[in-house]
């Protein structure tokens, strides 16, 4: 799919929690299909030291308002100063780059499993992958339950299952040991994930213990996005060593060379 650097307009900048905004971001013209999975380059130019893009994975996409949506998470310099614009400011984005989810068949049931910023491309998943709620199930993980964003949206495309490290809401530890991944992992044809490496390390090797489809949306660091700096190489079996920018960041657990 052909790439497009543009400004956009932010008309919304939301906190949703003490580290996690979400930003609307409209353009001028149509947007082209983005799917879950893939992501947008962001230039950060309020701030004079910050010279590479930062990479977001799509929240959402209004295609009647040509508005898409990111879910930033404050994880270092960059990411903080974007969410500190504000409605009016233009802020450039390369997209839409990297390749998506495979699409569910019409009669899987799937497991969607995210952590931190890898809760975005589940959501959009969940909303958009054309199953009935009942075959959706999303099992999101954070640290407490003020790290949790609120997902009541998207709660009517599917079955939402939540874990905190503290127990404050959900069911207590990480996203492994909630009983519809521990007990039920089987039942599903695809298991989707996004979030730290160790989580979605975890969750392959029991997806590939238990035969499950499993794929895993890589969150290596990222300069250029689009295969030049060789900054976000990943070592892979079929391939060898590939950019997770363009032969990513989604990838089969099978492809992968992780000691899972
Ligand atoms: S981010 Fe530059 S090659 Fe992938």
């Amino acid at each position: 799919m052909k790439k497009a650097v543009k400004d956009f307009l932010l008309v919304k900048n939301t906190q949703l929690n003490h580290d996690n905004f979400r930003l609307d971001l409209r353009s001028e013209e149509p947007l082209p299909e983005i799917l879950p999975g893939q992501f947008v380059n962001v230039e950060i130019k309020k701030s004079t030291e910050i010279f590479l893009r930062r990479p977001f994975s799509v929240l959402d996409i209004d295609y009647k308002t040509n508005t898409i949506s990111l879910l930033v998470k404050i994880l270092g310099r960059g990411s903080k100063v974007l969410t500190t614009y504000k409605a009016g400011d233009k802020v450039s984005m390369i997209y839409p780059l990297g390749k998506s989810f495979t699409e569910p068949e019409k009669d899987d049931k799937v497991l969607l499993i995210g952590g931190g910023s890898g809760v975005a491309p589940m959501l959009f998943l969940a909303k958009i992958c054309g199953l009935k709620p009942e075959q959706v199930h999303v099992l999101l993980g954070a640290r407490s339950k003020a790290d949790h964003v609120d997902v009541s949206e998207y709660l009517p495309f599917g079955q939402y299952y939540f874990t905190t490290e503290d127990g404050s809401l959900g069911e207590k530890g990480f996203v492994t040991h909630h009983p519809v991944f521990k007990e039920k992992l089987g039942e599903f044809d695809k298991v989707y994930t996004c979030g730290p490496d160790a989580m979605m390390k975890s969750i392959a090797g029991k997806a590939k213990d238990s035969n499950v489809f499993c794929e895993v949306s890589l969150e290596n660091m990222m300069a250029c996005g689009f295969g030049v700096c060789l900054c976000c190489v990943e070592k892979t079996k079929g391939k060898g060593n590939v950019c997770i920018c363009t032969e990513g960041p989604v990838f089969n657990i099978k492809e992968l060379k992780w000691q899972v």
